[in-house]
């Protein structure tokens, strides 16, 4: 199985397009050692030919054109994307579906009860992609696994996750479970597995214990601190409140890594942009590499 980090940073990007924050300012001048990051997706791959999108971001058109695998060419309009699964309702997750609306037949899209219910009315994008290539609409099951009969090679599991509803969601604050979902990629040929969960509020033991049998974890990295967005003056939510849980401080995200076994591969991903450990230099990143954990970046390819 070949797992594509297509979009590694949070909602906005890095740099995101208003903000002077020390890192999206520094990245601009040059005075910041950071890579740019676009928004966040994965694509997964258990033949290398047909892939499964994970989350439809923003910024996926130029994800699309910095990843030939996804467009081999072998017709006039033709993708490798064989379907698309989204693992919430949020704008950085979903609105890159409105960008593949020229598509040849309706996309093959998996998503739970609530985020297509979110996706019908708040936020009404299904139902204007009716209106171009359309939907061949699955609902993910929350218990037991499901294939993607698209996607040979690759099972997948998804399981609730405490995190949030966006914010047009009627259940913003109040989330059920569904809104949010992390998903095992259990590799047929090898028997390994990847646990994916980009959102991921607080602990619960279904998680820790999706965790603890996967080979690689590509888990929330939003934010360093829990009251970063407050400190810098960017927003008045804390990373928990907003269904992230921070790698700093007690019961963080780091602590939680530290518990696994030194063999299972530990990557952050869905940076935001004011996340101290997109600056290579910082103390921070240098307590990552100490700890063996990764940060995600556009273009690194994770072999499973
Ligand atoms: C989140 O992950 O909390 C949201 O995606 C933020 C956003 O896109 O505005
Ligand atoms: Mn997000
Ligand atoms: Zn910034």
């Amino acid at each position: 199985m070949k797992v594509r980090v297509l979009g590694s940073a949070a909602g906005g990007g890095f740099p995101q397009w208003n903000c002077n924050c020390r890192n999206c300012d520094g990245l601009r001048r040059g005075s910041v050692r950071a890579r740019a990051r676009t928004q966040s997706s994965i694509a997964a791959s258990g033949d290398g030919e047909n892939w499964v999108l994970f989350n439809a971001s923003p910024d996926i058109l130029q994800q699309l054109r910095e990843t030939p695998e996804l467009q081999p060419a072998r017709s006039l309009r033709d993708t490798a994307i064989r379907a698309i699964v989204l693992i919430d309702a949020q704008i950085d997750h979903t609105t890159g579906l409105l960008m593949l609306r020229e598509h040849r037949q309706p996309h093959v899209l998996w998503c739970t009860a609530p985020v297509r219910e979110d996706l019908s009315t708040g936020n009404p994008l299904f139902g204007v992609l009716g209106h171009y290539c359309g939907l061949d609409l699955h609902e993910i099951p929350l218990q037991g696994g499901f294939s993607i009969p698209e996607l040979p090679g690759i099972g997948f599991a998804a399981l609730p996750i405490s995190s949030n509803a966006p914010p047009y969601s009627p259940r913003r604050d109040r989330p059920q479970p569904g809104d949010n979902i992390g998903v095992t990629l259990n590799c047929a040929d090898s028997g390994r597995r990847l646990f994916y969960a980009p959102g991921l509020g607080e602990m619960t033991p279904d998680v820790w214990a999706a965790m603890q049998a996967a080979d690689c974890v590509l888990v929330d990295g939003t934010l360093w601190t829990d009251d970063e967005m407050i400190r810098l003056g960017a927003s008045g939510k804390t990373s928990r409140s907003m269904g992230h849980l921070p790698q700093s401080g007690p019961g963080g995200m780091l602590e939680w890594l530290e518990q696994l076994p030194a063999t299972t591969r530990k990557i952050l991903i869905h940076i935001n942009n004011t996340n101290p450990i997109l600056d290579e230099d910082s103390p921070e990143r240098a307590e990552l590499d100490a700890r063996g954990v990764e940060v995600a970046w556009d273009g690194m390819v994770i072999e499973l």
